[in-house]
This record gives C-alpha cells, sequence and structure tokens, in this order.
C-alpha cells in the first residue's frame, strides 16, 4: 500500500472522488502548465515555521484558531471583506490569548478555500439536472449550463484571487494593523453595540498594559513579541491545482505545496488508498485530515502511518467533527488508540460540520448551543484520556450574518432570512464568534 514512488502527479493512479468532469482534458492539461510555471503563493519559510508552531501545540505550549469561511468565493474578494475575517480572527486570538495564556496561532480558512465537495455530482430543478455546484475554483453557483459546467479557466481565476486576497492579508500585516500594541484597530463598527464590547475592552488594554510592563524588562523585545500573522489554509480538494502550485526546493529536497501553508484533506476524500491522501503524503507542509464519525481507531492509524511515516512533530493535525450527540462515543477509542500508537498528532476540534441541520423553513443552520456543547465534551474528554486539545476549527464571518442560531443576542430560526449570505454552509457571526472565543477561554 503506498509503497510506490511519490510524485506531484501520482494521484493520477489512485482512485479519485469528489472531481469535476470538465469539457476538455487537454484544456486542463493547458492550465495545469500555466500555473505551473506561476510564482508560488507562500514560502517554504512559512510552511516550515508553521510546522515549527504546530509541533508546539502538540506539546500543549500554543493553541491552534483555525476558521473563516465555509467556501470564499471570488465576488467576496474586496477590502472590508477581507479586513473584517482578519479583524475576527485577531479579535478572538487575543481573547484566547489572554484567557488560555498560551500563543495562539492564527490559520485562516483564506486565499484559496475555492472548492467544495458536494453530496451530489448532480442537482435537478425541475425536469432540468446539471452538474452541482462546487466552488469558485471550479464552476459558478448560478443555475444555467454554462455556469454549472466546470471551467479550468476558473484555477487561473482562483489563484489570481488568493494572491489579492493574500497580499492584502500581508499588506495590512506588515504594516503594523495586527501589532497587539493596538488592539484598537481590529474593532469592527458594528461591534460597539454588542454585549462583549466591554469584556473585549477590558482584554485589550489588559494586554496593553502587560506589554508595556514587559517593555521596561530590559532584554525583552515587545515588538517581536506583539507582532502577530495569519497563515492561510484551505481544503486540497481538486488535485491539479493542487499539484500545479507544487514546488521541489532544492535547498532541502523536498516538495512543497506552495498554494497554501496548511492544506487539510476534508471528511469525504479520506480514504486511504485514495488519490487525496496520495498526494498529501509526499508534500512537505503541515497537513490536517478532517475525522468523522465513521472512521475506526484502526483506519485511523492507517491513515496517520501513511501521512506521517516518520512520526514528524507538526506534521499532522487530526480535525475530529463528530456532531455533538457522537463525539462522547466516538472520539474516545480514536483517542486512546492514537496514544497507544505514540504517533504524535495536533488534535483540533471542528463543532460546525457534525451540528449542520436543516429549519422548518429550508434553512441550512447550526445551533450555537450544539457547537458549545461539542467544544466543550471534547475538551473534558481529550483530559480524561491524557491527551489534550490543542486546536479549534471553525466556520466564521466578521460579519453581521444571520445563519447560525443562538447565541447571546438569541437569534432564532425565524431571524435566519435577515442576512443569510452563505451560499453553502452556515457560519458564525461576529458576535457569535467573539463570544465563542470567550467561552473557549473559559473552558
Ligand atoms: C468543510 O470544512 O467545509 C467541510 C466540507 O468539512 P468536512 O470535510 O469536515 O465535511
Ligand atoms: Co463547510
Amino acid at each position: 500500500m503506498n509503497k510506490k514512488a511519490w510524485s506531484p502527479h501520482s494521484w493520477k493512479s489512485q482512485p479519485i472522488i469528489q472531481q469535476p468532469v470538465y469539457p476538455s482534458e487537454h484544456a486542463v492539461e493547458h492550465v495545469v502548465h500555466e500555473l505551473t510555471n506561476m510564482p508560488p503563493l507562500v514560502t517554504h519559510f512559512e510552511v516550515n515555521t508553521l510546522r515549527q508552531a504546530l509541533a508546539e501545540a502538540q506539546q500543549g505550549k500554543r493553541f491552534l484558531l483555525q476558521g473563516g469561511d465555509c467556501a470564499e468565493s471570488f465576488t467576496d474578494c474586496h477590502t472590508d471583506n477581507i479586513t473584517n475575517k482578519l479583524k475576527i480572527l485577531l479579535q478572538m486570538s487575543l481573547i484566547l490569548l489572554h484567557g488560555m495564556k498560551k500563543p495562539i496561532i492564527r490559520v485562516g480558512r483564506v486565499a484559496g478555500q475555492y472548492a467544495k465537495p458536494r453530496s451530489a455530482d448532480t442537482e435537478t430543478r425541475g425536469d432540468i439536472t446539471l452538474p452541482s455546484y462546487r466552488g469558485d475554483l471550479i464552476n459558478e453557483p448560478a443555475f444555467t449550463e454554462e455556469s454549472r459546467t466546470p471551467n479550468p479557466q476558473n484555477m487561473l481565476r482562483g489563484y489570481n484571487y488568493s494572491a489579492a486576497t493574500l497580499n492584502h492579508i500581508r499588506a495590512l500585516v506588515n504594516g503594523g494593523f495586527a501589532d497587539l500594541h493596538h488592539p484598537e484597530y481590529w474593532q469592527l463598527d458594528f461591534a460597539k453595540h454588542s454585549s462583549h464590547a466591554n469584556d473585549y475592552e477590558n482584554i485589550a488594554s489588559n494586554i496593553r498594559s502587560t506589554l508595556e510592563l514587559l517593555s521596561i524588562i530590559p532584554g525583552i523585545d515587545t515588538s517581536e513579541l506583539a507582532r502577530v500573522n495569519l497563515y492561510t489554509s484551505h481544503e486540497a480538494l481538486l488535485l491539479p491545482y493542487e499539484q500545479a502550485l507544487t514546488r521541489h526546493l532544492a535547498e532541502d529536497d523536498k516538495w512543497y505545496n506552495l498554494s497554501t501553508h496548511f492544506p487539510w484533506i476534508g471528511m469525504r476524500t479520506g480514504q486511504l488508498d485514495g488519490a487525496h491522501i496520495e498526494y498529501m503524503r509526499g508534500i512537505a507542509n503541515p497537513v490536517a485530515i478532517k475525522i468523522g464519525p465513521s472512521v475506526s481507531g484502526d483506519a485511523l492509524l492507517r491513515i496517520i502511518e501513511v501521512l506521517n511515516p516518520t512520526n514528524e512533530p507538526g506534521k499532522l493535525t487530526l480535525i475530529h467533527r463528530m456532531g455533538h450527540h457522537a463525539v462522547a462515543e466516538k472520539l474516545p477509542p480514536l483517542i486512546e488508540q492514537v496514544n497507544r500508537s505514540g504517533y504524535q498528532v495536533l488534535w483540533s476540534c471542528d463543532p460546525m460540520h457534525g451540528n449542520t441541520q436543516t429549519t422548518a423553513n429550508q434553512y441550512k443552520t447550526r445551533r450555537f448551543e450544539d457547537i458549545l456543547s461539542e467544544l466543550k465534551q471534547s475538551f473534558t474528554i481529550h483530559r480524561q484520556l491524557g491527551s489534550h486539545l490543542g486546536g479549534v476549527h471553525l466556520e466564521l464571518t466578521g460579519d453581521n450574518v444571520t445563519e447560525c442560531t443562538g447565541g447571546a443576542r438569541g437569534l432564532t430560526d425565524d431571524d435566519l432570512h435577515h442576512a443569510y449570505k452563505s451560499p453553502v454552509d452556515p457560519r458564525l457571526n461576529y458576535e457569535q464568534a467573539l463570544e465563542i472565543a470567550m467561552l473557549i477561554a473559559k473552558i
């Protein structure tokens, strides 16, 4: 199993699912060739720094906060959207830093989260059946033949939108926007009215005073301490795209996926002998895999052996997403098996994807209390088994949407229509995201 030589395209010899059917394979090859010659979006230095930080998170010295949209869209690539996403992640990380007393690794589902797995290959409306919408990297959501036909040019557009997004994030971060000395920059306009505004202000001013205090101690460089950065991540689903952005680095003779710092394998494409695991086993990036309730302990161990055969620190993150009803039953056997194996992993919890439901008025939603319940149970289970939960993976936005119910403002099913914007899964809105960070910090 998987003993053959790896190459960026060796995934093609394995069974593959969740891929579009393009009208012309030749056109796909053409685009892949073009992308192969484009500059990478991230550097292997950043990727390696992230892997080291994740290794420290495995030891409990750091905590991983990963979050963003279920699916980014090309039309949402504008200043406010990017800035608000950065702001909410920075605010949440400040709350977690303050509560957990450890550095936070910030990772956005951003600058490339454009490809989505779907439960069906096609969608039928009336007597018309068309390919499902699979994310902007592949096709368009409008229900017309032209929009839904997978277009390889979208890979080039996705590359360009990712580059524009990342460019703006880097400009903000390098320009001092993300400096811990100035958390006031991160205030969102509507946040003043939030019931959490005071708590957040207190935390921010506490951190400011701590930095001021530290700055008078000789030998401590608070400008280093206060510098904050953001890594990118996305589901590595569309393998021709991922392959095209894979680069060989002569320095360490390794292959890196330089479209993102931290790619993950989705729950639906985690088959041991499948193309996605084959692709991911050969890259030097830290990688994550989503683990759902149907994965057995034995299957998980075999996946770990393939993805991280040398047990390299920081290499592998397991993101469990069981649902609040199933987590108490499904998670413990997995943790016990991994504990016994001696493999080092970073455990993270995605409390979103196991808790999706459809309301009577046909909105796809998630209940805040279910999300919190899965998180609380997960922290406890890990603690009881001598393991620890070192990260969270959330779908959220810095905008004032109404997609998940509950939270301090008590959104109900009847409120969902006010500002339901997600084309795919429901996200925590600004206030709910802030609230969940405050609650995590207290667990
Ligand atoms: C997602 O993260 O948007 C997703 C599809 O998750 P999962 O693979 O866990 O279902
Ligand atoms: Co999702």
